[in-house]
């Protein structure tokens, strides 16, 4: 039997991680994040997709595009967590479970950081915990999915 899918998205700006804001979003880069997730979803027993984009249509596509063909999906929606109520009506109409992802914790932050739209579309939020919120997103997936 194939391995279940796990759709990782990634929203605008992150593909500047490593160079971006080294001291919220830490040093390492996506492609750094990526390789852990794949790593981690192999010993899982899950395979991993993953696509960055700075284009909310683009994300948007990707998600109608996970429906019948992804058993979860694993997102971090950058900006578009706190505006994109189009994001919140893809991830409404998929069906499997939807993690949330950030690397900080926006409820930390300034504070139009602290509503996000995605949440209510989500099984469950993981934030705050740097690079390591791969893994726990993963190990969330698995068990939703075992
Ligand atoms: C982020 C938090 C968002 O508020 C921000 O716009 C990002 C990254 C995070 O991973 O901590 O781009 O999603």
């Amino acid at each position: 039997m194939t391995n279940p899918l796990v759709l990782l998205l990634s929203g605008p700006n992150l593909n500047l991680l490593g160079a971006r804001e080294p001291e919220i979003y830490g040093t390492a880069t996506l492609d750094d994040h990526v390789a852990t997730a794949t790593t981690v979803a192999d010993g899982l027993g899950l395979s991993l997709e993953h696509l960055q984009s700075n284009h909310e249509g683009v994300l948007i596509d990707a998600i109608h595009g996970a429906r019948e063909r992804a058993a979860a999906i694993v997102i971090n929606p950058g900006a578009f967590t706190h505006s994109s109520w189009a994001i919140h009506d893809a991830l409404a109409a998929f069906d499997g479970p939807v993690i949330e992802l950030h690397l900080s914790n926006p409820d930390r932050r300034e504070p139009w950081r602290r509503t996000s739209v995605v949440a209510p579309v989500a099984t469950g939020t993981i934030s705050g915990f740097g690079g390591d919120g791969y893994r726990l997103a993963l190990e969330a997936v698995a068990k939703l999915l075992a």
